[in-house]
This record gives C-alpha cells, sequence and structure tokens, in this order.
C-alpha cells in the first residue's frame, strides 16, 4: 500500500511521533526500491513536486490545520523532516548519476538498444544530425595572391618567401638604396626599437616591400633564376580606405643570360590579360626605384570604362577619365644589385616587378575600401566562397 497523507487526528506529541515518523519511514521504504534513474526521478517528484507532492500535502493538512498552539512544533518537525528528505534526495541522485556515468565508462556499449539502455532517462539520439560546420572561404587576398601565382607557375617560374622581420641590409642596402638616400623616406618604415647599438646594415625593421626576397634568393640560387615571392609587408600609413599599414606584395625576379625589357614586357601584359581579361592593354610609365634602371611603372587600361575614361557619358571615376589605372612597379635589375650578391653583371641580365595584391583583387572585384579585408566580417568575405 502505497503511503498516503492524511489529516491529523489530534495534536498531542504523541500523535505527532508517530505521524512524522511513519512520514519518514515510508520516505524510506520506498526509497531503498529506487535503482535507476527514471525510477528516482518519478519518486523525486512524488514527494517533492510543489503541486501535490507528499511534503506539499503535508504542509496543506498537517500545518494549515494545525490550532494556533499546535502550529509551532508542527511547524518545526515539518523542516526537520523536509530537509532530512530534500538531503536524502540530493545524495541519491548524485549517486545514481555516478553510476550511470560508471557504467557507460566501463562497460562497452555496442549496439543502439544498449545506448537507449545506457541513456536511460537522457536519451542521446544517435541517428539525429550531427552539428554542421560551415566550409570556410578561401579570403580574397590569399585568393588573389593564389591567381596571381599561378599564372607565373605557369611561366615557369617557382616560389620563395622571405621573413617579414628583415635587416636594413636586405629591405634597403643590398637594393642599392644608400644611406640617408631620399628613396628611404617613401617606405615610411616602422623601425623595430632598441636596434641604435647596432651597425645600419644588422638593424632590424618590419620589410616595406618584398623586393628583400630578390636578394635573399640571388644569395642562394645561382643563374637563370625565375621566383615570385607573395607575403605580408607593413608601412607606417594611417589606414584609410586605400591605404593599410599591413598589405600583402607579389614580388617577381628573372635573372639569366639575355633577359631584355622585351622579356619584362611581354611577361607583364601576359600576366595583366591573364587576371583581367584578354583585352585588356598594358602601358609602360617611366618610374625610378633604386634596385631598377630603367624603371616603370605599369599601367592597364581601365577595366570600367574599357580605357576611354568615360562611362555613361560621365567622366569614368576609376581611373579619373585617364583611360589608365597605375598596378604595379618594374624595371631591369640595377648592375649595382648583382654586386651585392656576387653575380656577374657583365653576364647576366634580368628584370624584377613589384605588385600590391590588395590592389589587384579591389579592381577585381570592385570592393571600394581596403579595410574590410583586414575586418573579418563573415558578411564580405563569405560572398568570396
Ligand atoms: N618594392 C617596390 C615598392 O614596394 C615595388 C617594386 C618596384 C618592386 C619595382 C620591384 C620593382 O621588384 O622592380 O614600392
Amino acid at each position: 500500500m502505497p503511503y498516503t497523507v492524511n489529516k491529523l487526528n489530534g495534536y498531542s506529541a504523541t500523535v505527532l511521533d508517530k505521524a512524522f515518523a511513519d512520514l519518514r519511514d515510508a520516505f524510506r521504504d520506498e526509497a531503498v526500491c529506487v535503482s535507476d534513474l527514471v525510477q528516482f526521478k518519478a519518486h523525486r517528484d512524488r514527494w517533492l513536486a510543489r503541486k501535490n507532492g507528499v511534503l506539499t500535502l503535508v504542509r496543506e493538512l498537517w500545518l494549515r490545520e494545525a490550532p494556533a498552539e499546535a502550529r509551532a512544533e508542527v511547524g518545526k518537525r515539518f523542516n526537520d523532516v523536509k530537509s532530512h528528505i530534500e538531503g536524502l534526495v540530493k545524495t541519491q541522485g548524485m549517486d545514481l548519476e555516478l553510476r550511470k556515468l560508471e557504467g557507460s565508462i566501463s562497460k562497452r556499449i555496442e549496439t543502439v538498444d544498449e545506448w537507449k539502455q545506457a541513456e536511460l532517462g537522457d536519451p542521446l539520439d544517435i541517428t539525429l544530425p550531427g552539428i554542421r560546420r560551415p566550409i570556410g572561404a578561401e579570403h580574397p587576398v590569399i585568393k588573389t595572391m593564389n591567381e596571381m601565382i599561378g599564372v607565373f607557375r605557369n611561366l615557369g617560374y617557382s616560389v620563395e618567401e622571405g621573413p617579414e622581420i628583415e635587416t636594413d641590409f636586405y629591405n634597403f642596402e643590398a637594393l642599392n638604396f644608400p644611406p640617408n638616400h631620399p628613396a628611404r623616406d617613401t617606405q615610411d618604415t616602422l623601425f623595430i626599437a632598441g636596434q641604435e647599438s647596432k651597425p645600419l646594415r644588422d638593424r632590424l625593421l618590419l620589410r616595406t616591400h618584398t623586393s628583400p626576397v630578390q636578394i635573399r634568393t640571388m644569395q642562394k640560387m645561382k643563374p637563370p633564376v625565375r621566383v615570385v615571392c607573395p607575403g605580408k609587408v607593413h608601412r607606417n600609413d594611417a589606414p584609410d580606405a586605400t591605404h593599410s599599414p599591413i598589405f600583402h606584395q607579389i614580388e617577381g625576379l628573372a635573372v639569366d643570360t639575355n633577359i631584355t625589357f622585351c622579356d619584362l614586357k611581354g611577361t607583364l601584359d601576359h600576366a595583366m590579360k591573364a587576371m583581367f581579361g584578354s583585352s585588356v592593354k598594358t602601358r609602360f610609365y617611366p618610374s625610378f626605384f633604386p634596385f631598377t634602371e630603367p624603371s616603370a611603372d605599369v599601367q592597364i587600361s581601365c577595366i570600367f570604362c574599357d580605357g576611354k575614361g568615360t562611362r555613361d557619358g560621365a567622366p569614368c571615376r576609376n581611373c579619373k577619365a585617364s583611360g589608365w589605372i597605375e598596378l604595379l612597379g618594374c624595371g631591369m635589375v640595377d648592375p649595382n644589385v648583382y654586386g651585392f650578391v656576387d653575380y656577374d653583371a657583365t653576364k647576366v641580365s634580368g628584370f624584377a616587378f613589384g605588385m600590391g595584391v590588395e590592389r589587384i583583387a579591389i579592381l577585381k572585384y570592385g570592393v571600394d575600401d581596403i579595410q574590410l579585408f583586414f575586418q573579418g566580417d563573415v558578411r564580405f568575405l563569405e560572398q568570396f566562397g
């Protein structure tokens, strides 16, 4: 016969002693029958449920009904038995959880039914689909870089990389930037602090361009050399829509016998057509870099107005109505540079070029703010998937 709560017939100490003792015994008798989590939860709810739980009924039928003079005594006994029962329920619950855990660890579970058995009360449905992780998209800068590298790989170029923390020697001196030469100022260099005690050439800085990788490559390889060098570069530039203190470049270098400016023009014209479409034209505009002589800036015909300078009857904003967009620097390797890497300037010749990856990506994908590449906003990045 399961225990039921009945009204008390009297409030004498003897009646109360017996009623509360029966209550405890009933709880204990039922508790010892509990052997798994499902039974435990049913037992717990039968005794502790706010609505119609045994203890709630005891409060209503014994405590509320008690005459004023017996109320304190009944209240005290009620609180005692309540905390006694709550304590036992908690301990028993934890014990069962623990046993369940130990059971599932020590026993090998081999079938779905065994799983369901082991997970009684807290079932794990292993037939439900798992949590799907979205596949990331290649970052537009890396994507552009890989595309450009692919164009040069197809021409037989290999890939070389160099450190982002460079010495003055590789970033400047060996590239024919004399000390205190104004060309150094155009690089907005970020210097590593505390280098003053070293000789100038050993002082560390964040590389301002990928050109130092030309030097490192020529130091370890003899001609013929055909390499592209992708990587991150740093400049002390305030960020705005077209500038970022960190950006990426791809450097190119080809050194062999009898390499001419014609080879340079043909190579870059091909690369620009491969990147922007075969109708794009290139133009080589005189420029200056300390490590190339002669030097040139390469312009491509404007991809927005097809080189016309006007679009829909208005001046084209992308090329400032000129029909041309400046894209990269290049030139024939200055013979002075060969002197720093022990190449014989009377026997070899070569060309070099360097381009900004973000700038190419901006044009290719019509991005209007370079900062978007560095903010990591998924809404922007997922468009390149
Ligand atoms: N290093 C130059 C810069 O960042 C770009 C450059 C120009 C690289 C001409 C070259 C080159 O290799 O020949 O401003």
